[in-house]
């Protein structure tokens, strides 16, 4: 399993031959190395509704017909927007030929703004378990601190965990540190600051926050195998 980081909350998968994109927020995304137009994902993993996580969803989608997994409400509304979507909610699991995803709840809120300015409200946000190859990645997407983090940890044995650290609008570097100790991943990688004013960030005090476990600060294009 190869996995990539791509700037903000943009993360690649490619296993079981397939490629998978969570959250693909590039037009905008100063921080990223991925053009849209390039990207041909067979799947997009969205862990809300925000336009800083659906991205460039729709146009890459309506391109390439990728799947889109999402919380129902967003993947109802995508559904809608005549995209191939599947719908699931907080603590459904579902074994896919690409690996099986999980939904865990996120504290967080999950609308999407339209063109026109309209707010769409799109459910509950949400993190993400994706199992496949004997390892298990966890997403957080834009989450606070919160206690059930141990209980994922205890559940799941994660070798990745990719944490927000932005502050402001998620955790910040002190809370995510928190959060690695409930978690116990093998590894974290900070996500989710930089990208925006409000949320500078440096990625160092988290690693120097966290002593008890492997911290990786990614680039945009920087790679893990395992
Ligand atoms: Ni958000
Ligand atoms: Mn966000």
């Amino acid at each position: 399993m190869k996995i990539s980081y791509h700037g903000h909350s943009v993360v690649k998968i490619e296993t079981n031959g397939k490629t998978i994109l969570i959250d693909p927020f590039l037009t905008g995304n100063g921080l990223t190395d991925l053009d849209p137009e390039k990207e041909s994902p067979d799947v997009i993993l969205l862990t809300h509704g925000h336009n800083d996580h659906v991205g460039d969803t729709m146009e890459i989608a309506k391109r390439c017909g990728a799947l889109i997994v999402a919380p129902n409400e967003l993947a109802v509304y995508l559904g809608w927007q005549g995209l191939n979507t599947h719908g699931m909610n907080i603590g459904g699991a579902k074994e896919f030929d690409f690996g099986t995803v999980k939904f865990t709840k996120a504290f967080h809120s999950s609308s999407y703004t339209t063109e026109n300015n309209e707010i769409i409200y799109t459910g509950m946000p949400t993190g993400i378990l994706f199992y496949a190859e004997g390892k298990t990645i966890y997403h957080a997407g834009d989450t606070s601190l919160f206690g059930d983090m141990e209980l994922i940890g205890r559940m799941n044995d994660i070798d990745v965990a990719f944490l927000p650290i932005g502050d402001n609008f998620t955790m910040g570097p002190s809370d995510a540190a928190e959060a690695v100790k409930l978690l116990n991943p093998k590894l974290t990688v900070p996500i989710h600051f930089n990208t925006f004013p409000p949320i500078q960030q440096d990625p160092m005090d988290f690693r120097n926050l966290v002593e008890s476990h492997d911290v990786k600060v990614m680039e945009a294009g920087d790679t893990i195998q395992l």
